[in-house]
């Protein structure tokens, strides 16, 4: 058992906590071969700690054979050697501990790796067998049961089923390499629990769940009623893949595991945007939180962004989650990108940053977006995701975004790593993006973050609820009852600033106007 962080005993912690996502393979690398792991981790905690975030979301470092990246987990109790061991989990746990950074894991129910031993088992017992069942295998359709049980695709493309040597098929929500579990099945849940404790009694703080809206499948496993399943699109009530009403008795249990274990928390990836179908993950005995996708969907202006807004507050009003902000994670091109890229997409970024950061609820950083790293067009061999494959080549899938953070130095693999190759290539130019470079610059993006993460743990005008204020035409104006007032420019053109005290802005203020794509902070 490592001990708790000082910081507060209190046990909601996580209710306004800035969380800062660590995408492994790409975070930093102790060692030469050009994946990120724990290792590197524990070397950036300084890092961590002078941005200022709360607590780290660290992606799956568990055993797999990696044909999703570590979302086909093989043993959900073990860590990868590629990226360390289970002392080095623990020693990352208690120095982040000791920092005063809590540390929350992902947790990936729905599906396993086909090496997964429950797998093999399954295969090997044959139809029928109660090692099948703790999968969905079923018979095909058609005389000799060579069509699919059903017409489901893959969320990554093609099928969602492969047929096995005996005839049967096996469902696969994500890649052929990642069976879906079926809930239903009394150890199933019973070993999602083990993984749980597990994990809390080595100390952790909580738990991202993984596609928390589909362990459970619509009764019958019903045909679609759409073509094309686009990449994590939410398709709503009768989809009969995902958001089915038993997936809530999965929640209860984990949750009855959690409040065993004060303190800790779960955050749900629940790609569901309808308000109310979303707030029932957030019932008192289910999710303590829920990812809302609408700011990471929503266009660059003002009546989006507004809705995003309004909506995700919205969501959570009935229930007693706090709302869940994020611009950017490993599955959607980062924000700088779809901003605009470049200059534009950076200028927007930092506007963005100072929203979402004022927001009240959580906030979720993704690695890299402190220092405003775009997205990178990849050569079509250098593409890793099961994505590209699966798609026929007709999406080029999430390394775009996924691709190693630039810490010093001025030619690839800046600093990333001490050997020469990294697993995702980094490209020439970005000696002014690292960390390094940022750091001295007092109007870089990482000085931004720092002095906004430094303002919303001090002080306590952000603090409280939100009320709109009136905006000029294409602004967003809003004011957290501790006093601080946000506005954002959308409008294209310079506008005045709104009375107050400027604590921090993304652009130059001087002279009382906010220019074009940027947005500031006020004491009122
Ligand atoms: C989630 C993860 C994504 C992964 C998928 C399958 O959506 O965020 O990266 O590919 O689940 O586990």
């Amino acid at each position: 058992m490592t001990t708790t962080p000082d910081a507060s005993a209190a046990t909601d912690w996580w209710r306004d906590a800035v969380f800062y996502q660590v995408y492994i393979r790409s975070f930093a690398d102790g060692g030469d071969d050009g994946v990120g792991d724990l290792a590197g981790i524990r070397a950036k905690l300084p890092e961590l700690v002078a941005l200022g975030v709360d607590a780290l979301w660290i992606n799956p470092f568990f055993p797999s054979p990696m044909a999703d990246h570590g979302y086909d987990v093989s043993d959900p109790r073990d860590v990868e050697p590629v990226f360390g061991t289970l002392a080095e989990f623990d020693a990352l746990l208690a120095e982040a501990h000791e920092a005063g950074i809590r540390v929350t894991i992902d947790l990936v129910p729905n599906h396993t790796s086909d090496q997964r031993e429950w797998f093999q088992q399954a295969l090997a017992a044959g139809p029928g067998s109660a090692e099948r069942a703790r999968y969905v295998f079923r018979d095909g359709q058609g005389a000799d049961g060579a069509q699919p049980p059903n017409n489901w695709p893959s969320i990554f493309g093609g099928p969602a089923w492969t047929r096995v040597a005996d005839g049967q098929w096996y469902l696969h929500l994500f890649a052929p390499e990642q069976p879906d579990l079926d809930f239903t099945h009394p150890e199933v849940l019973a070993d999602l629990e083990q993984t749980l404790r597990f994990w809390l009694d080595r100390g952790v703080d909580g738990f991202r769940i993984d596609v928390a809206h589909g362990m459970v499948k619509a009764e019958g496993l019903p045909d679609v009623d759409f073509d094309e399943a686009g990449l994590f699109d939410d398709h709503g009530p009768g989809d009969p893949r995902l958001d089915n009403d038993g997936v809530h008795d999965v929640h209860r249990a984990v949750r009855r595991v959690m409040d065993a274990y004060p303190g800790t928390m779960t955050v749900g990836e629940v790609w569901v945007s309808d308000d109310e179908r979303l707030a029932r993950y957030l019932r008192p005995d289910e999710l303590h939180s829920a990812f809302n996708f609408r700011l990471l969907t929503a266009d660059w202006d003002a009546a989006s962004l507004r809705d995003a807004v309004v909506h995700s507050l919205a969501s959570v009003e009935q229930t007693p989650a706090p709302a869940c902000w994020v611009l950017s994670n490993h599955d959607r091109p980062r924000h700088v990108t779809r901003y605009g890229d470049g200059e534009l997409g950076t200028r927007r970024a930092r506007a963005a940053a100072l929203l979402q950061l004022a927001l009240p609820g959580m906030a979720f950083l993704y690695n890299g977006d402190e220092l405003g790293m775009p997205d990178v067009d990849l050569p079509d061999e250098a593409l890793t995701d099961p994505v590209w494959e699966r798609s026929g080549h007709t999406e080029r899938g999430r390394d775009a975004c996924r691709i190693p953070v630039p810490w010093s130095g001025d030619a690839p693999p800046y600093g990333f790593t001490s050997g020469s190759d990294t697993w995702l290539p980094m490209p020439a130019g970005w000696a002014g993006l690292t960390a390094q470079a940022q750091a001295g610059d007092p109007d870089s993006m990482l000085s931004l973050y720092r002095s906004a993460l430094h303002t919303r743990r001090t002080s306590p005008l952000v603090r409280g609820g939100l009320t709109w204020l009136p905006a000029p035409e294409g602004c967003l104006a809003l004011r957290r009852d501790g006093g601080l007032v946000l506005l954002v420019n959308l409008s294209g053109a310079p506008v005045s600033l709104l009375p107050g005290d400027v604590l921090l802005a993304s652009a130059d203020v001087t002279g009382g106007t906010l220019p074009h794509d940027a947005a500031v902070w006020l004491r009122d």
